[in-house]
């Protein structure tokens, strides 16, 4: 083990080995090393027996020699230093740095001298000039792609990249539907969330409720008449914050998900305007859904401290409120 060249096999073998387990070896999204330790020793193993290879090869290689006679053993010599000559990478580097040997200075030296100190003339070095000439071609290309035909430059690229990020927040809101807040909540009325929510309602809520929503402990939710504020967003509220201090209404959201209690303010808004068997008298305000379609109000002013109003064609009365 004298030489780099064996130390860079050793490295190369590992490499390969490292990547031909990683392959080989199914560890789905993490890396097999990670998942496996047991892929540590192997590894070692290897590198003992990739050492081991290496201090084989060179004792038999110097033992063989020994065994040569003088003359064979100059030749083999010679056939060495040739195949060192001949090294590629060694040729190419210095074709790349086009380095004038010293002995060679005189050559390049220029014929000013200012105060005994004088000026080569060296050449660029190939390495630096071959990467000025990738500069050239890829400017024409640059230029003819985004200049003369149409490339999507930088504002287009930011704008193709906030529009599909955009799309993947609303597909990403699709899915996760425990994203609801009482900002965002809204009115479900498809089926399965309905019957969803009533199932939640059937597990927690009728033993002040009643089953069909009329009151007990808990006010009647079927009126239009609402403690905490009725409509979507106020319902989701109270079902998630709880009512007020000391009334018996918890707040639900340590125990349902967003979407259950998403659910199950839809379910109680669907109970509207039912007729539960025992309903329990209105309480707290008459709700009018700031949302609903104004023409379908009409009021009714029947003296200064009552006024009537049809909403949705049913008949509800209230007190005028003084500001
Ligand atoms: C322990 C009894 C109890 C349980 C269980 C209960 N509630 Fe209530 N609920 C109440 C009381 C009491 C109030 C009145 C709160 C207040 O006055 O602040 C209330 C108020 C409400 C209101 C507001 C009514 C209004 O007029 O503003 C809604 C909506 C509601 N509950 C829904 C539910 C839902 C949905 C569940 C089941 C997840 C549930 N409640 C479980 C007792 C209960």
């Amino acid at each position: 083990m004298k030489t780099t060249a064996s130390y860079l096999r050793i490295i190369g073998f590992m490499v390969l080995a490292f990547f031909l387990l990683e392959f080989t070896v199914e560890s789905g999204d993490t890396w097999a090393i990670v998942k496996y330790p047991v892929i540590w020793a192997v590894l070692g193993l290897v590198f003992v027996f990739a050492i081991a290879i290496e201090v084989i090869s060179e004792t038999l290689k110097s033992i063989l020699f020994r065994g040569l006679n003088e003359e064979a053993q100059a030749k083999f010599l010679a056939a060495e230093e040739q195949r060192k000559e001949n090294n590629w990478f060694k040729n190419t580097y210095k074709k790349l740095l086009a380095k004038k040997p010293l002995e060679k200075e005189e050559e390049i030296v220029l014929d000013h001298n200012y105060d005994g100190i004088r000026e080569l003339d060296n050449t660029l070095p190939p390495w630096w000039v071959y990467m000025f000439y990738a500069t050239i071609i890829f400017a024409v290309v640059y230029m003819v792609r985004y200049h003369i035909f149409d490339g999507i430059d930088q504002d287009q690229e930011y704008e193709i990249a906030v529009a599909e990020a955009r799309a993947e927040i609303e597909e990403y809101k699709k899915t996760a539907k425990d994203l609801i807040d009482v900002n965002t909540v809204e009115l479900l009325t498809g089926k399965q969330d309905i019957a969803a929510g009533k199932t939640v309602f059937e597990a927690n809520c009728i033993a002040c409720h009643k089953v069909d929503g009329g009151g007990g402990i808990g006010p009647n939710l079927t009126d239009d008449y609402w403690i905490l504020g009725g409509g979507i967003k106020n319902v989701f509220n109270t079902v998630s914050e709880g009512g007020r201090d000391g009334k018996g209404m918890v707040a639900w959201k340590t125990d349902l998900k967003p979407s259950e209690m998403a659910q199950v303010s839809s379910y109680v808004l669907s109970l509207h305007g039912t007729t539960p068997v025992d309903p329990k008298e209105p309480e707290g305000d008459l709700w009018i859904d700031p949302n609903a379609p104004v023409e379908e109000v009409e009021v009714k002013i029947i003296d200064s401290t009552k006024i009537q109003m049809k909403i949705e064609d049913q008949p509800v009365t209230g007190d005028v409120v003084k500001e």
